[in-house]
């Protein structure tokens, strides 16, 4: 066994959705430099194009809106058929609509929510399992939750919270049904992390008590910090490893 931190992700097809995002773009650049190679999804085009364009050769962007399931097999084979092996999904797309009021939660806002955070996960999981299978080597699945799968969520984050808290159950029966092909599946839950999901829109004064309630160094837990365990959990370090959630906290979510 190589105590190499990065071992076995040198050469590696790794599917990283989210990419343009705060914690995205980390983890692509986190699995560029252990030398794999890397399929970066998002919705916005031009955003990952330019995130894959700062990596230099052997990887790929994909623009695609993740709540077009049908979608997903085609866009997991591209990543197959252009790196010769897919070995890893990190799947960390998601959206938050904050509503203070509860009574300003519409439908529209409890579907999309839900769509792109649970439901998408779910089918783009299965076809990762599938394609796995297909290879027959095992496989490796990082699925997104947050600090508010357990707190309920702060700052307007209720429907959102809600679809962090199926993304743990759903993983754990996941990571059961998997285990039996070598595929393990994790989740990673930051809690509030330095990206334009966190910020936007909410006022400094805010942003300064969410601070104050981490107790490491009462600051945001940067992109790279939470890049870190997604690296460790795609690494053969992890192998025995499976339906765990990893809390990237600084300690504010203690449990
Ligand atoms: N930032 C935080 O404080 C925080 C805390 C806890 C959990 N998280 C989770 O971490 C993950 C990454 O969050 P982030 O902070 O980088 O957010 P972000 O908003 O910076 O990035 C999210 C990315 O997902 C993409 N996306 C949204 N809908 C999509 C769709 N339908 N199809 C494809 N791509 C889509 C967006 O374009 C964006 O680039 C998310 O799952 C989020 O819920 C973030």
């Amino acid at each position: 066994m190589s105590w190499n931190t990065a071992a076995g992700l040198d050469g590696k097809g790794v599917v990283v959705t989210g990419a343009a995002g705060g914690i995205g773009r980390a983890v692509v650049e986190g699995f560029a430099a252990a030398g794999a190679h890397v399929c970066a999804v998002d919705v916005r085009q031009e955003a990952v194009e330019e995130v894959v364009a700062s990596l230099g050769e052997g990887h790929l962007a994909v623009a695609s809106d993740l709540t077009d399931l049908g979608g997903h097999e085609a866009l997991l084979r591209c990543a197959l058929d252009t790196f010769g092996s897919f070995g890893v999904l990190v799947h960390s797309a998601a959206v938050l609509r904050r509503r203070y009021d509860i009574d300003d939660v519409s439908e529209e806002d409890w579907d999309i929510q839900l769509d792109v955070n649970l439901k998408a996960t779910f089918f783009l999981n299965r076809a990762a399992a599938r394609l796995f299978r297909e290879q027959g080597r095992g496989g490796r699945i990082i699925n997104f939750t947050s600090q508010s799968w357990w707190t309920g969520g702060f700052g307007g984050a209720v429907a959102y919270a809600a679809s962090k808290g199926g993304i743990v159950t759903m993983s754990r029966g996941l990571a059961r049904t998997l285990a039996p092909y070598d595929i393990t599946v994790n989740t990673v839950a930051p809690g509030f992390v330095d990206t334009p999901m966190l910020v936007a829109g909410v006022p400094e004064q805010q942003l300064e008590e969410w601070r104050r309630m981490v107790p490491l160094g009462n600051r945001f837990t940067t992109p790279e910090e939470v890049a870190a365990p997604v690296l460790f959990l795609a690494s053969d370090l992890a192998s025995h490893i499976t339906s765990t959630t990893i809390n990237v906290t600084g300690g504010q979510l203690v449990y």
